[in-house]
């Protein structure tokens, strides 16, 4: 596996690449992996010839006052963790390469990232949006792949890349969980013990929100509050939000009529959780 720094030489390797007929996939990281990023490269691997994936704990993502500092950073085992992977290059900038100094441009999607997680965390999804066509821009993937567990962030993805005819298929792949169904992510390291263990609830209760579905129950408010009750039985997580959306608009909707999410985003101790669920007529 090669390690690359600096953007210009990432994108002349692509762009040779590319010349060459070769089909690049790429998996964007922050690092700190675990089996959620690992299977998002297994399956990149599958579907081309050349794996490229980047780390970098990109600042504009992160608010004032959150976690950006603490952000849990560990190339070296990132590095040890991909080996076996079959990465091909592994691009690494630092935040002075990518935001140098006059830096002044952003890309924005505007309705889908309105609802959700931009209340608490204004900003976020434009921080997302702007390294991510940054890093498009650098690596010129053929395909990228992003989990389901950030349900927001991949379809804001998909809609800045069909907005802005990037010509790059925005893969979204099934949330990795743990064995007790607490969805996979770096942030589940800042969990004390005792929430850790109450943390699978949150997705209980989201299993549950889709019984109800299963069952034939269409209306939001019924399914949100059985969901939102059993996350405050189980969990006495701070709810942030729970709520039932159209899966392509991300707006919330009250009777589920097709393709539907239910997310949710709770804290537990100081940790920022979220997940959801998709509910889909079989
Ligand atoms: O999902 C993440 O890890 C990040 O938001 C991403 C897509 C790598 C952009 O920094």
């Amino acid at each position: 596996m090669e390690i690359i720094v600096q953007p210009r030489e990432m994108q002349q390797r692509s762009e040779q690449n590319r010349c060459q007929g070769i089909v690049i996939t790429f998996v964007p990281t922050m690092g700190y992996l675990h089996e959620g990023h690992l299977s998002l490269m297994r399956e990149a691997r599958k579907r081309g010839d050349v794996l490229v994936i980047s780390i970098f704990v990109n600042p504009t993502q992160f608010g004032p006052g959150e976690d950006y500092a603490q952000y849990p950073r560990d190339m070296e085992r990132d590095l040890a963790l991909v080996q076996d992977v079959g990465v091909d290059i592994c691009f690494t900038p630092s935040a002075n390469e990518m935001y140098p100094d006059g830096f002044q441009t952003s890309v924005e999607v505007h309705h889908v990232t309105e609802n959700l997680c931009e209340a608490s965390r204004p900003g976020h999804f434009r921080g997302v949006t702007t390294v991510v066509a940054k890093l498009f821009n650098i690596v010129k993937p053929h395909l990228a792949f992003f989990g389901q567990k950030d349900y927001q962030q991949l379809i804001a993805i998909q809609r800045m890349a069909e907005d802005l005819n990037m010509d790059i298929e925005v893969i979204g792949l099934t949330t990795v969980r743990e064995a007790d169904g607490l969805a996979m992510s770096s942030r589940n390291s800042y969990l004390s013990p005792a929430h850790r263990t109450l943390a699978p609830g949150l997705y209980r209760s989201l299993v549950k929100g889709k019984e109800l579905f299963a069952r034939g129950e269409r209306n939001a408010a019924t399914i949100l509050n059985a969901v939102r009750g059993m996350i405050e039985k189980e969990t006495a997580a701070a709810i942030d939000y729970v709520k039932l959306c159209d899966a392509r608009t991300i707006q919330d909707i009250d009777t589920v009529t097709g393709d539907a999410v239910i997310a949710v985003a709770a804290r537990l101790g100081t940790t920022r959780l979220i997940d959801n669920i998709i509910l889909r007529e079989e």
